[in-house]
């Protein structure tokens, strides 16, 4: 008897342990996730799913808007090799000048092929002018994505003097240090070429940069300069994080990261850089106080954008790619590895223009590359006012080759960028 009541206990405790076992099993998958995922990566994950399979189209129709002394060469050379290699027609300053007729302000007549009816469409608006929504619309689709970049006016400064050491308030001074501290005394606001001395970005959206008289004025006119500046830009990069821009243009573009893969181009050397004491930092800010305000700005604008759709962990991954990715293409591409001095650069017609006191660095191709290859890593280093006379040239064969529009001898105002 007692045998029997122990073997019912067995039983029960038995058929206990499976019942258990099966609850388990079936948790488990539940039981297995990850514990945490990152909430800025979940949402990353669902919209880069809709972005790549559905919703994202790559976009083709595209303002840039193309500041000095921004590492804006290098987004210029991304948005040429794209063009090129998707058909895209570009909106060329008239008879092969490089820029669109800065520091005038932008008209749509400025652009080759607009007057004359004989482009039906331009896709790509890249080239220096100074901003001007009303005509730039003109010109460019509706549905055209408006970018541009900005730079820390400080470091930005440093390099504008070293650059324009020519224009009439530089010219009078040895250095930025005395300019600054004799307040710049030698600025008069009405004279040609001196924009390029004080509030710059501010001048180069098309906007008012004069400097502000007192703070009252200072927040009047910034809030007008940044509300101005976010109708007409959906996105600023931020020269500080230039792969982290990449990174972002990408997204913005639906593009690859191949596509915005590249050289720094139009980058000084580092011997001509020198840092500036914190005390004249603070006197270039306050000189270029509109400039330093919207700077601050979309700077916090910029990190916020990533924080509300890549997420930090996201975009550092993107980031190391891009950069793993450049160093493919220089090992593939570059001679010696990296940027040389001018003096260096064999091929005479990849030399980077020379300007003031600055020295612009260029490439040297590796010897031994096929064709195609070549013709990628030649497009990679080609300086901007070789590129664009090349895009001229294939896209007006005509006009470049007519002997009574040769292509002009670019000298003085035109060929500064
Ligand atoms: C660009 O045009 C060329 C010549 O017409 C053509 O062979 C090529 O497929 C086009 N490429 C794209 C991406 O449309
Ligand atoms: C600034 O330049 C304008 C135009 O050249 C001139 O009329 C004016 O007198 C100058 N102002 C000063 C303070 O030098
Ligand atoms: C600030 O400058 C503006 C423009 O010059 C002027 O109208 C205003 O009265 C000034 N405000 C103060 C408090 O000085
Ligand atoms: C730009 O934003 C980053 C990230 O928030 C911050 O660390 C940096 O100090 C900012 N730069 C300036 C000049 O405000
Ligand atoms: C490479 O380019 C050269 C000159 O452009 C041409 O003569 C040659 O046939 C090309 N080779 C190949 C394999 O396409």
């Amino acid at each position: 008897y007692y045998i029997i009541l122990y073997y019912i206990i067995l039983y029960y405790i038995i058929l206990y342990y499976i019942i258990l076992s099966i609850t388990i099993t079936i948790r488990t998958p539940e039981m297995k996730k990850p514990p945490h995922s990152d909430d800025n990566n979940d949402k990353y994950r669902v919209k880069s799913q809709a972005d790549n399979t559905v919703m994202c189209q790559p976009k083709k129709h595209i303002v840039f808007l193309k500041t000095h002394k921004t590492a804006s060469s290098t987004i210029l050379n991304i948005l040429y090799r794209y063009g090129e290699s998707h058909n895209l027609t570009f909106a060329l300053p008239l008879n092969m000048h490089s820029q669109l007729f800065y520091p005038a302000f932008f008209a749509a007549h400025f652009v080759e092929g607009v007057r004359t009816r004989s482009v039906k469409e331009f896709h790509v608006l890249c080239n220096h002018m100074r901003f001007s929504s009303q005509e730039v619309r003109k010109v460019m689709p509706k549905d055209a994505f408006y970018f541009s970049i900005l730079r820390n006016p400080v470091a930005m400064m440093e390099s504008l003097f070293v650059y324009y050491k020519a224009i009439p308030a530089f010219r009078a001074v040895k250095s930025l240090e005395e300019f600054l501290i004799q307040g710049g005394r030698s600025y008069n606001a009405s004279v040609p070429n001196n924009h390029y001395a004080r509030n710059i970005l501010t001048f180069d959206f098309g906007l008012d940069n004069t400097a502000p008289e007192n703070d009252t004025e200072l927040d009047r006119r910034s809030a007008e300069v940044i509300a101005a500046m976010e109708r007409d830009f959906p996105l600023i990069l931020i020269s500080e994080y230039f792969d982290e821009s990449l990174v972002l243009l990408k997204h913005a573009l639906c593009w690859s990261l191949d596509d915005v893969s590249s050289f720094r181009l139009n980058s000084r050397s580092e011997r001509s850089r020198r840092p500036l004491s914190a005390e004249i930092a603070d006197r270039v800010k306050e000189w270029n106080s509109l400039d330093w305000r919207l700077y601050q700005h979309f700077n916090a604008t910029f990190w916020k954008r990533i924080d509300s759709t890549l997420g930090r962990t996201k975009l550092q991954q993107e980031v190391e790619l891009l950069r793993a990715k450049r160093r493919n293409l220089e090992q593939m591409c570059l001679q010696e590895g990296g940027a040389v001095d001018p003096a260096q650069v064999q091929d005479s017609s990849l030399k980077p223009f020379q300007y003031g006191a600055a020295v612009i660095q260029g490439y040297n191709l590796r010897l031994e590359l096929n064709n195609d290859t070549r013709q990628l890593c030649q497009r990679l280093i080609t300086p901007e006012l070789q590129y664009t006379s090349a895009l001229y040239t294939k896209q007006f064969p005509q006009l470049a080759a007519a002997p009574f529009s040769p292509p002009k001898k670019k000298t003085g105002i035109d060929r500064w960028n």
